[in-house]
């Protein structure tokens, strides 16, 4: 696996590169769920591209950008065991020279939920991910069910803005508990990460209640009493799975969301329901 760490380098391999081109975008910190987008790019492309940028256009402020988890040398060598061809790993000067100004915002999709919680947050999302499909022009995008509003705010970058690229979203791949892999999650202490499974339990027993038939009021209230200490409950709801309009019941092509503080890590988690 060749490491790129310049625009300019990244540009020279694409003129060169097979046809078609799979792209993985990280932040790093590499789990099993990456590896799987990584694997699933492989088992479908010529060649595949994963970059690792932790871009600070999707922190706010507060948030946890000096210390987010990071570790090149690691996430090289599990990328390399993948079979990916080229990991782009640029500095934050080489995405955004000085005087950068650009933003890209793809409107509601990105505005409730994660969107309005962390005001801000899709606008980056969507920026880097534009400029690095720009950059790597892959024919297949790869993106991991976990971050659900994410995809769908990627889906629809690649839909307004005319990309010729397909979108792949990979399903979330979980500890035996049941608990989503995330990179946040190493920040759990003990009581946390004991408690954190509870969240995709609550998810679980939502969907089951509203499937029975229970109003969803009461529906949302007694799967919501299922999340442990300390887990504290940011929302829990059901979303039309392209636009992330707010649902009342579930319907096709739709996602229950959660997301849950635990200390001071957000974690998040879903159940799509594409019928
Ligand atoms: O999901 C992530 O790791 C990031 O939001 C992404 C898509 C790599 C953009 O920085």
């Amino acid at each position: 696996m060749r490491l790129v760490t310049t625009t300019e380098d990244l540009r020279a391999w694409r003129r060169g590169a097979p046809p078609t081109v799979g792209f993985v975008p990280t932040m790093g910190a590499l789990h099993e769920g990456h590896l799987d987008l990584a694997r699933f790019a492989r088992s479908q492309n010529a060649a595949v591209v994963a970059s690792v940028f932790v871009n600070p256009l999707q922190f706010g402020e507060g948030e946890d950008l000096a210390r987010y988890p990071r570790d090149l040398a690691g996430d090289r060598e599990k990328l390399a065991a993948t079979g990916v061809d080229l990991l782009f790993a640029p500095a934050v000067e080489d995405i955004y020279p000085p005087g950068f100004s650009t933003a890209i915002d793809v409107g509601p999709v990105g505005e409730a939920y994660e969107g309005a919680l962390r005001p801000g947050h899709f606008r980056g999302v969507a920026t880097v991910v534009g400029k690095l499909l720009h950059l790597v022009v892959p024919q297949r995008l790869y993106v991991g069910q976990k971050d659900a509003q994410q995809s769908a705010v990627l889906r629809k970058l690649v839909r307004d803005l005319g990309y010729d690229c397909g979108v792949t979203i990979v399903p979330t791949v979980r500890e035996t508990d049941g608990l989503a892999m995330s990179s946040r999650n190493l920040y759990l202490d003990e009581r946390e990460r004991r408690a954190a499974p509870s969240l995709h339990r609550m998810l679980r027993r939502f969907v089951e209640l509203l499937k029975t038939g229970e109003p969803f009021e009461i529906a949302r209230a007694e799967a919501a009493a299922l999340l442990e200490p300390p887990g504290a409950l940011d929302y829990l709801a059901c979303v039309d799975a392209e636009s992330f309009a707010s649902l009342s019941a579930l319907r096709e092509n739709s996602f229950v969301i959660a997301a849950a503080r635990f200390g001071r890590t957000r974690l998040l988690d879903n159940i799509w329901l594409p019928q």
